[in-house]
């Protein structure tokens, strides 16, 4: 049987300094809680329990981007974790076991949830735990001789020898839920804190003989809260540096996987190399021996095989076929479909624009709406008028043409295959193929003509 989960996040988050609410401060572009709520997802829970609190209704708005059921849960009050639960489990039927996460540890792994989960199906309390090298004020975990938890003890309500012990409590745990709801009716506010602590359930277990089993993570990082924004920048990069630890696994290689940042997913074929300062943003796929150079941002878009993306170039929801060459400075807008051998060169934006293969817009040019033939070759300063302040209006150019430097192409407008605009054009109507269009004024040369200048030295 599936679990059920409850995800806590009703804390105040105060030493985040924000109007936002602590969990839904991003990692990698996605709220802390969002992750969480996905990781657990993963376990196919029978139905999630979110206790919200402080910010409750700006963060159940931001539910609203995320699939399937979410039940939430207020907790007008924060009187502790153990109430947190509590209130959580007045939706939770008995049979069946209850995972408890928490909204502020956004780097744990479906894999150690599901450890902990099958632990609880065989009867046992069970709880993620960590060896932490500055255990700082996380609470304390006691075991017997056995290796099985005697107790948590918190920072606050422990002795100077508990506080030596340096395997802590991450707060995530999975029970059996009608042992859970027993415990928890059972819990008093005795501490330091006064208040409910979802950790003296240890000791109940303990004096009803359920063993209490406890789950090291390999990486501490795994477990670690975010409290304040330099946990949450530190977070950021340990989760970063998995997904290029991935990347790089499977073929791909980083000027230096610390300066990249991806927000989203992004999948590359073998061979790929990307350089410095690069961000990644939604779904990102990349085939094979693409080449990204420093400062590039990419977003929503598919990249052929063999691809070179120079320097500062920015992409965002385009299709790119095999062996374009883009930038650098090429900022390639959403509705961008390149065919293979497109080159797009520096100060170049392109918007719905599709190219045929071999297409080439080498320097400053703007290509709005418009439909390009193969092998045409788009002259520098070449701009598609394609808005009247209105409407936008389409450009098509048929194969091989040759659109002259400074053309000023007035949509809707359609220029036939292997037709020529002269350098300087503003074309306003059809182009014939095969066919030459010059619309410019004539150029008209004066002899002898005394510039102001010259006129004045001459009078001296
Ligand atoms: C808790 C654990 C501690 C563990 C630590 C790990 C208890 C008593 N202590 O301590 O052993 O090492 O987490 O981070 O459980 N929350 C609610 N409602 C409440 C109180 C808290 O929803 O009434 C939520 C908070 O928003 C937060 C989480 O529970 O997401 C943990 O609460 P927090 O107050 O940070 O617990 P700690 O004192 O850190
Ligand atoms: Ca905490």
């Amino acid at each position: 049987m599936t679990p059920n989960v409850i995800i806590l996040a009703a804390g105040k988050g105060s030493r985040m300094k924000s109007n936002i609410p602590k969990v839904l401060h991003s990692i990698a572009g996605e709220p802390m809680l969002h992750r969480v709520i996905k990781t657990a997802a993963q376990l196919a829970p029978e139905e999630m329990h979110l206790v919200l609190g402080h910010g409750i209704d700006q963060i159940e708005a931001s539910l609203n981007a995320l699939d399937g059921p979410l039940n939430t849960v207020l907790q007008a009050e924060q009187l502790g974790t153990g109430h947190a639960v509590k209130i959580a489990l007045a939706h939770v039927p008995d049979d069946g076991v209850s995972l408890v996460l928490y909204g502020d540890v956004p780097l744990i792994t479906h894999d150690t949830l599901a450890e902990c989960v099958a632990a609880a199906q065989l009867g046992h309390l069970s709880i993620v735990t960590a060896e932490f090298s500055d255990p700082a004020q996380l609470g304390r975990i006691a075991r017997n001789d056995a290796g099985y938890i005697e107790a948590i003890i918190e920072y606050k309500d422990a002795s100077d020898d508990q506080r030596a012990i340096t395997e802590i409590n991450s707060g995530i745990l999975a029970a059996p839920t009608h042992l859970l709801r027993n415990w928890l009716n059972r819990i008093e506010p005795n501490n330091t804190q006064g208040e409910y602590y979802l950790t003296d359930i240890v000791s109940l277990a303990v004096a009803d003989g359920v063993a209490v089993h406890g789950i090291v993570v390999a990486d501490e990082n795994e477990v670690m809260g975010v409290n304040d924004r330099a946990q949450l920048a530190e977070a950021e990069r340990l989760f970063q540096g998995q997904q290029t630890a991935s990347l790089m696994a499977a073929g791909v290689s980083f000027a230096d996987p610390a300066r990249v940042d991806i927000r989203g997913s992004l999948s590359c074929g073998i061979d790929c190399f990307i350089d410095i300062n690069t961000v990644f943003i939604g779904d990102v796929s990349m085939g094979e021996g693409v080449t990204v150079g420093p400062g590039v941002v990419v977003e929503d878009s598919t990249i052929g095989g063999g691809v070179r993306i120079n320097a500062h170039t920015v992409i965002e929801g385009a299709i790119v076929a095999e062996d374009c060459q883009l930038g650098p400075f090429a900022r390639i807008r959403p509705g961008s479909n390149f065919a293979a051998g497109v080159k797009i060169g520096n100060f170049v934006e392109t918007k719905k624009a599709s190219l045929g293969k071999g297409a080439k817009a080498s320097h400053l040019t703007y290509l709005g709406d418009a439909i390009i033939g193969p092998e045409v070759n788009i002259g520098a300063g070449t701009v598609t008028c394609n808005y009247d302040g209105v409407d936008k209006h389409q450009t098509t150019i048929g194969k091989r043409a040759f659109i002259g430097t400074n053309s000023t192409l007035v949509a809707p407008l359609e220029i036939g295959d292997d037709a020529f605009v002269a350098a300087g054009s503003t074309v306003t109507s059809t182009v014939e193929p095969e066919s030459l269009a010059v619309g410019r004024a004539r150029q008209r040369t004066i002899s002898k003509w005394l510039s102001p200048i010259r006129r004045r030295k001459r009078q001296e």
